[in-house]
């Protein structure tokens, strides 16, 4: 003990010593560099000590070049700092709790590299491995409740808190890491940046529809990571009256639902939903009875009890995690609603210390205009889809030429077929499982004729390009549209209108579009999904892995002049709107220095590292036009971005999967197995023909019976005789 109190204060007297040396180093670099000088000679890196609720972390100081001395002189990085209890063994299947208290024994938490990442399917594994080549499956774990800050620093003169950055990764629910997002640069602009892992896949999102096994564990995650930055980020500079949540995808989808949430406080302020919101069919398991039956399917994998709910999940926490998500892998579930069954679910139960996230459809919610009202930015990338032909390397050299007229179709006849065939093996599976309760069997199937060829016309009209109707690529164009609207477009568009509705004049829309020329991705893929992610972490910036040996991740191309000037307008877009609501303050695209005697209000008009045209006003979104900014080399405002789109994959599309033909004789007849009516008349004959075969039996057993009874009874007499007959002969 004593040796650690030694150790603890040589090494703060070290640090207090060694920090004049390092601002004087600091000096001699800044003249030499402009903007991104960690790039030189070896980083002075010292420990820095932070204090939690619960207790001391240990954190690295790396220095950067400030250009100029509003910015920060050094990031703080503190990484894999545990928010939640480990949710494994007992607390698996529950919303988390909070991590036991390590002050007491004067331990220092060692938050000088990253935890493992939430345990996902190796196919999700892959995906990360892009991004941090050779990442090993042993840094996948269930323990993984982590989160980590890069907090700016100055340690030559007070510092004002600053706005925090809280970035909730993707990944549909099932992959994704916190490692892969580097807050490094972006922690350079003055603001704190925070990431964290949450609970993914069925340890994630298993639900029973009981108390006991509720579901939305990696909701209660985020919603746990979100208390931890507002109770502790002020040790770290951070403002937590001033918190900006952003999520991607997945995560914008759970950012959207915490807003549905009643009755609990959001500690955030604002927030930015990337590529998808709640309204998105993927964002929740919308059928009531699906999550239970999930949960059962999987215990029946996993050779547990299918039939008790509290006993099947006490199984499930004795199964080994791995064994759960790989179990879980290749469950069925319709594409259209994003193909594995692990997402949030709606839930109903209230106890006293975690209120539900939702608690009815996310639609009905926001029509009801139960959502909370705060700033937000909400946007897309314009080829959000394409990202669908990327994952076809194989697709990639025929795709290259463009989609010809009888190609595209096929390709719609393709994409209809799915959708149906979907839809009737889903259908079905209701029909089963709604009897299964009560041990009927019935058939399945259900009167359930859909009218293809219908859909497949529509969407032939809806995604033909009508100026030129042979234009190879922009009948390509049109497909990439066609998984864009679907996926996320339509509920991006929905979600903003209901905030430009409601939070007056501080709703924002973006849609990036930026394509650079050293892209990893073909031209015609413009910008797919994720896209605008390299540019939010200031990716064209980070050059030199040693300067951060924990950091790791690859770059996977050779970023432009152009690249960074984006990337700078992005990171600046975002900071301002975390630090005063509204991304172009003013009209003016601003950089912000702190308040000083020269500059009392802290704000510099005109940015030298700026061009001319990006210094664009990025208005708010009124409803009669639905302004938004499109973001490109040349930004512009735009109006109405796909608002047709979104009614058609909103409001149209459902309807066309409950018209039903009547049955006439079609192919769909033939092919589709017997009916409830046809049912209805074989079992009515069947039951007839039985009857009447059993009245006959009985008839002839009577006949039978009478004729054998007289027929024996003739027998009997004529053997009394006989007896008589040979006592006679005996007795003589
Ligand atoms: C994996 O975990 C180990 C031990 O925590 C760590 O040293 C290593 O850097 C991690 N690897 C990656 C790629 O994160
Ligand atoms: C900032 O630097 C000072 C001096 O080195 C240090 O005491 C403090 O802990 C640092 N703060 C953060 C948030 O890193
Ligand atoms: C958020 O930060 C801005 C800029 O530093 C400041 O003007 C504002 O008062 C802060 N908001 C709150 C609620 O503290
Ligand atoms: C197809 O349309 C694009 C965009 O409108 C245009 O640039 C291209 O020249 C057209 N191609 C042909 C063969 O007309
Ligand atoms: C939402 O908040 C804004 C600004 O605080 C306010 O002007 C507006 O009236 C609020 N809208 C509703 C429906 O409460
Ligand atoms: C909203 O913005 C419009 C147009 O910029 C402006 O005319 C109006 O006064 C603003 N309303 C509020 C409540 O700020
Ligand atoms: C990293 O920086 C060095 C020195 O400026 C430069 O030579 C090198 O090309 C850069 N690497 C990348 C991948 O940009
Ligand atoms: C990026 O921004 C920094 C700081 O505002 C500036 O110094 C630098 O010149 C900018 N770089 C580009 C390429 O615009
Ligand atoms: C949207 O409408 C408002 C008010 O009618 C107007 O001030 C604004 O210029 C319009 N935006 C665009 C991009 O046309």
């Amino acid at each position: 003990m004593a040796m650690l109190v030694c150790f603890i204060i040589i090494n703060s007297i070290a640090i207090i010593t060694a920090q004049p040396y390092f601002d004087d180093v600091l000096f001699d670099i800044q003249n030499q560099n402009r903007f991104n000088n960690y790039i030189n000679g070896p980083p002075p890196i010292f420990n820095v000590d932070r204090h939690t609720q619960y207790g001391y972390v240990r954190g690295t100081s790396y220095n950067v070049d400030s250009r100029d001395s509003f910015y920060p002189k050094y990031i703080s990085v503190f990484l894999g700092i545990p928010y939640a209890r480990p949710p494994v063994g007992l607390y698996r299947f529950k919303p988390p709790l909070p991590p036991d208290p390590w002050d007491t024994k004067f331990l220092i938490y060692d938050a000088t590299h990253y935890r493992p990442s939430c345990l996902q399917p190796a196919s999700e594994q892959e995906k990360i491995r892009q991004f941090i080549p050779n990442f090993p499956p042993s840094n996948f774990s269930e323990d993984c409740l982590y989160l980590n800050i890069f907090a700016p620093n100055r340690t030559d003169r007070y510092m004002p808190k600053l706005p925090v950055i809280v970035f909730i990764h993707g990944g549909d629910f099932i992959g994704g890491s916190s490692q892969i997002y580097n807050g490094f640069v972006l922690a350079q602009r003055n603001v704190v940046v925070v990431t964290f892992n949450y609970r993914l896949g069925p340890l994630g999102f298993l639900s029973t529809k009981t108390l006991n096994g509720r579901g939305n564990y990696g909701l209660f995650d985020q919603r746990m990571a979100l208390k931890f930055v507002y109770d502790n980020i002020r040790e770290f500079n951070g403002d937590p009256e001033n918190i900006t949540v952003i999520g991607h995808e997945a995560g914008a989808a759970s950012i959207g639902l915490h807003l549905l949430s009643q009755n609990t406080p959001l500690n955030f302020r604002r927030a930015v939903m990337m590529s998808g919101s709640d309204l998105c069919k993927w964002s929740i398991i919308q059928d009531e009875h699906y999550p239970l039956e999930q949960a059962r399917f999987l215990a029946r994998r996993l050779t547990c009890n299918d039939r008790n709910v509290d006993v099947l999940l006490d199984c499930l926490r004795q199964r080994n995690g791995l064994d759960i998500t790989n179990s879980a892998t290749n469950i069925w579930f319709p594409d259209e609603f994003g193909g594995h069954p692990w997402r949030p679910a709606i839930d109903t139960f209230t106890d006293d210390f975690i209120q539900p996230i939702f608690t009815r459809r996310p639609i009905e919610l926001r029509r009801l205009g139960l959502f909370a009202n705060i700033s937000v930015i909400l946007g897309t990338t314009s080829d959000d889809g394409a990202i669908h032909f990327a994952q076809q390397p194989i697709n990639l050299a025929v795709i290259d030429k463009g989609f010809s007229h009888h190609d595209q179709h096929a390709y719609l006849n393709m994409f209809t077929n799915r959708r149906v065939q979907d839809r009737y093996s889903f259908e079905r599976q209701t029909f089963a499982y709604e009897y299964a309760e009560t041990d009927y069997v019935l058939p399945r199937g259900g009167d359930m004729y859909l009218d293809e060829e219908g859909i497949t016309t529509v969407l032939k009209y809806k995604y033909a390009h009508w100026p030129q109707p042979d234009n190879m690529t922009m009948l390509r164009q049109r497909l990439i549209d066609l998984h864009s609207d679907e996926h996320t477009t339509c509920c991006v568009a929905d979600a903003a209108r209901f905030h430009a509705q409601r939070t007056f004049n501080s709703s924002y829309m973006y849609v990036f579009a930026y394509h650079s020329l050293t892209s990893v991705y073909p031209y015609w893929m413009g910008a797919p999904r994720g896209s605008e992610l390299d540019y939010l972490f200031g990716m064209p910036f980070i050059n030199d892995s040693q300067w951060m040996p924990w950091h790791g991740i690859q770059r996977r191309q050779v970023f432009t002049y152009v690249d960074e000037e984006i990337s700078n307008y992005t990171m600046q877009l975002f900071v301002n709107f975390a630090r005063y609501g509204e991304p172009t303050p003013g009209g003016f695209l601003r950089e912000y220095t702190p308040p000083s005697l020269e500059r009392p209000s802290g704000l510099i008009y005109s940015p030298s590292g700026y061009a001319l045209r990006l210094n664009i006003a990025w208005l708010p979104q009124l409803v009669q036009n639905m302004t938004y900014l499109l973001i490109d080399r040349y930004p512009c405002l735009q109006t109405n971005y796909r608002f047709d789109a979104a009614g058609f994959w909103s409001e149209y599309w459902p309807t066309a999967f409950q018209r039903r033909l009547t049955p006439i004789p079609t192919k769909y007849y033939k092919h589709a197995i017997m009916n409830h009516r046809d049912t209805t008349i074989v079992m009515f004959f069947l039951m007839g023909g039985l009857i009447l075969s059993f009245i006959i039996l009985i008839i002839l057993c009577g006949i039978l019976f009478i004729r054998v009874r007289t027929e024996s009874k003739q027998h009997t007499n004529k053997n009394i005789i006989n007896h008589k007959q040979t006592k006679f002969i005996n007795n003589e």
